[in-house]
């Protein structure tokens, strides 16, 4: 993988109540993806490959769902050469029966779905800033919003399956292995802060930080981790060449770095991390930005609250499992000391054993 020189804690000056993650510590977890159902969108080419050939490496199984079909299966041949499993299949994440197709193809190949990394985007065609006429009617033209359909409307559909399909597991599995069950979502540094060139981008990722927010605390309860992954520009198709020939000179963020952010988020067994951001601000080292972060003022009260809700939740869930448990023996027992005391009180006018 390649580093910068900051690889000591010493080196670092994290901005407040951000944690470094070296790249050492990045696949210190991966080991937990051994076996597991990886789904990744967009893993053709780019990060999304870059991640699912880690991921294989470690022992997953990798399913990947784009577009570009050739390229797909050129990253499925690469983790085959190297002795892992992977199948590609063409998926259009705007298209919904397409991605049922891909999740499907997933529990009918390898049986579970354990993590699922929608990571398919686009940039921003067209310039929405300027306020095209049509020629004929003099009126505005309606903007193109394909940066919204890939880079918001395809996560939610991803992420909407990935809640039903991370649930189902038809594994014949003798030796149970760790549970391990991840949505990693693909923002931006554009989720934080506004891209004046690429307004429906930074829109976009925007959206996606909000939604791994907002869907955390219910997934946690189903044992589902969420995270998402912020970085800077990297070196990949989705730049085009005028961005990059502006980019020059910049410190652009490795691609083996942020693969290791989406595992390391994916893979790190501790509940407590879900919800986190993980930030890449150039090519210096993964920042974990915890959830409470920026819980402030009124937000940190209606947290405060929600938190109790899901308490209640919890407990009422907890109860429910523990009848579902008990409810059997008891009923069986309760039903025993019944006929026991029935026989008890009757023992005179039953005939005596002895009789018979
Ligand atoms: N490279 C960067 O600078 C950078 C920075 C921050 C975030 N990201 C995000 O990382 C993710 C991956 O981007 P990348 O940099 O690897 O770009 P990339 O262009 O190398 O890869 C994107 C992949 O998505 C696929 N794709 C595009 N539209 C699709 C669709 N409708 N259905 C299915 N697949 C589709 C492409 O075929 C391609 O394989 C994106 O979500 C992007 O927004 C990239």
């Amino acid at each position: 993988m390649s580093t910068t020189s900051l690889t000591t804690q010493d080196q670092l000056v994290a901005p407040a109540g951000f944690t470094p993650i070296l790249d050492g510590q990045l696949f210190e977890h991966a080991e937990r993806l051994r076996d597991k159902v990886v789904i990744i969108t967009g893993a053709a080419n780019g990060i999304g490959k870059e991640t699912g050939v880690r991921c294989a490496s470690y022992g997953a199984k990798l399913v990947i769902g784009d577009l570009d079909l050739v390229g797909a299966e050129k990253t499925v041949s690469e983790i085959i050469a190297s002795g892992g499993q992977a199948v590609a299949v063409k998926c259009d994440v705007t298209i919904w029966d397409d991605q049922v197709k891909m999740f499907e193809l997933a529990i009918e190949k390898f049986g579970s779905v354990d993590v699922v990394v929608p990571n398919a985007g686009i940039g921003e065609p067209g310039n929405f800033l300027e306020v095209k006429l049509d020629n004929k009617t003099g009126k505005p033209q309606k903007p193109n919003l394909s940066t919204v359909q890939v880079n918001l409307i395809g996560v939610l559909y991803t992420v909407h399956l990935a809640q039903h399909y991370l649930l189902v597991d038809l594994r014949k599995v003798d030796t149970p292995t760790q549970p391990l069950k991840a949505m990693i979502l693909i923002g931006s540094m554009a989720s934080w802060d506004g891209f004046p060139v690429a307004p429906i981008y930074s829109a976009s990722k925007h959206a996606v930080l909000g939604l791994m927010r907002s869907m955390e605390p219910s997934l946690l309860l189903k044992g589902i981790r969420i995270a998402c992954i912020t970085p800077f520009f990297a070196d990949t198709g989705i730049i085009p060449t005028p961005l990059k020939v502006f980019l020059a000179g910049c410190p652009l963020t490795p691609v083996p770095r942020i693969a290791g952010a989406i595992i390391y988020a994916a893979s790190h067994p501790d509940p407590a991390k879900s919800g986190s951001g993980y930030v890449l601000p150039d090519d210096g080292p993964v920042f974990e930005v915890p959830k409470e972060k920026f819980k402030m003022g009124v937000y940190k009260l209606l947290d405060d609250r929600l938190k109790s809700v899901e308490g209640i939740v919890y407990a009422v869930r907890l109860t429910k499992d523990v009848v579902k448990l008990v409810a059997k023996p008891l009923v069986v027992t309760v039903i025993g000391l019944g006929l026991a005391r029935a026989f008890w009180s009757n023992r005179d006018i039953l005939p005596s054993f002895m009789d018979i």
